[in-house]
């Protein structure tokens, strides 16, 4: 039995489906009763319901256990302290085995979101723990979001210039791997980077898309404005936006850009190419 923290969002929905399909055990911490449906649909043989910022919260979801995954929710402020409790609710439970989902480049200090997670990672090297952690690059289903919009206007929009250069990953090919470190021997102390095989441009993306679907699909860079005022919109808080924004900047004046050959080695094949991830999503499919 694994406890996930963050169960019920899109990465841990994802790691419990695959470790569901390998038959482990599955104590999914969620945020709301709204929830529970939500991830034992998935697979979550046990709920645990409340606010990670609970010290005891934490350690009543580790109790009895030996393994976590722990996943903290998406440019949230609270990352260190979140990540500092869950690191003492593991020792003090006695965890064999703490696995981190970080993200690619968490040195990164212009990116906040990222820096927290850099923190996180020093607290928990200094824990004693047997760790491993897991930094992915932006996943290519995030692409997702604005899907339907795309397929109806033609258009690809995105907050940063058509030229930026983003090595996406599978999220499917990074929850086989989050399956593969908690099941299999090895990963002691181990750090690893998680990136698609393709460093695509938006142009390309674009490109990709138009091809597999039959159509035109043109680029279109939203006016970062425009984008604060849908964030807001959206409920964003002030945090996320600023902190959102920062990556945008970042992303396009230096790319986001990481290397494909651990996935690869971890999978023990070649990871989902951008190409292949959007033929599946088009393909028909037989019910
Ligand atoms: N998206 C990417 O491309 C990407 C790439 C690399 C790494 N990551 C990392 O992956 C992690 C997960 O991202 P995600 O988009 O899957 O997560 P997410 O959608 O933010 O979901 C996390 C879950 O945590 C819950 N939650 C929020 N605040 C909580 C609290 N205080 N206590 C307990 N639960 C709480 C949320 O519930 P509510 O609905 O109630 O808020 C949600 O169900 C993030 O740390 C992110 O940085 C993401």
């Amino acid at each position: 039995m694994v406890l996930v923290t963050g169960a019920a969002g899109k990465t841990g929905l994802a790691v419990i489906n695959a470790l569901k399909a390998h038959n482990k055990g599955v104590r999914a911490l969620i945020h709301r009763e709204a929830q529970v449906n939500r991830v034992t649909s998935a697979g979550a043989s046990e709920v645990v319901i409340g606010d990670m910022r609970d010290q005891a919260l934490m350690h009543e979801a580790m109790s009895g256990l030996r393994k976590v995954y722990h996943i903290c929710p998406n440019v949230n402020p609270d990352e260190l302290t979140i990540g500092k409790l869950a690191i003492e609710a593991a020792r003090e439970n006695h965890i064999s085995h703490f696995v981190y989902h970080s993200v690619l480049h968490p040195q990164v200090e212009m990116m906040p979101h990222h820096w927290l997670k850099m923190r996180v990672e020093e607290a928990i090297f200094e824990s004693g723990l047997y760790f491993t952690i897991l930094q992915p690059a932006p996943y290519m289903q995030n692409i997702l979001a604005g899907w339907d919009a795309i397929v109806s206007s033609g258009i690809y929009t995105f907050p940063y210039h058509e030229a930026t250069r983003l090595t996406l990953v599978d999220l499917m090919d990074v929850a086989q791997v989050a399956l593969n470190v908690l099941t299999t021997p090895g990963h002691a102390g181990a750090i690893y980077e998680l990136c698609g095989p393709d460093a695509l441009n938006q142009i390309e993306i674009a490109a990709i898309i138009g091809d597999r679907l039959g159509i035109q699909v043109s680029t279109q860079q939203i006016d970062r404005l425009d984008w604060e005022r849908q964030a807001k919109e959206r409920g964003l808080g002030t945090y996320q936006i600023e902190s959102l924004l920062k990556m945008f900047d970042y992303y396009e004046r230096f790319g986001f850009i990481g290397s494909s050959s651990v996935i690869d080695w971890l999978l023990g094949r070649r990871s989902m190419s951008f190409s292949a991830f959007i033929d599946e999503l088009v393909r028909p499919k037989i019910v």
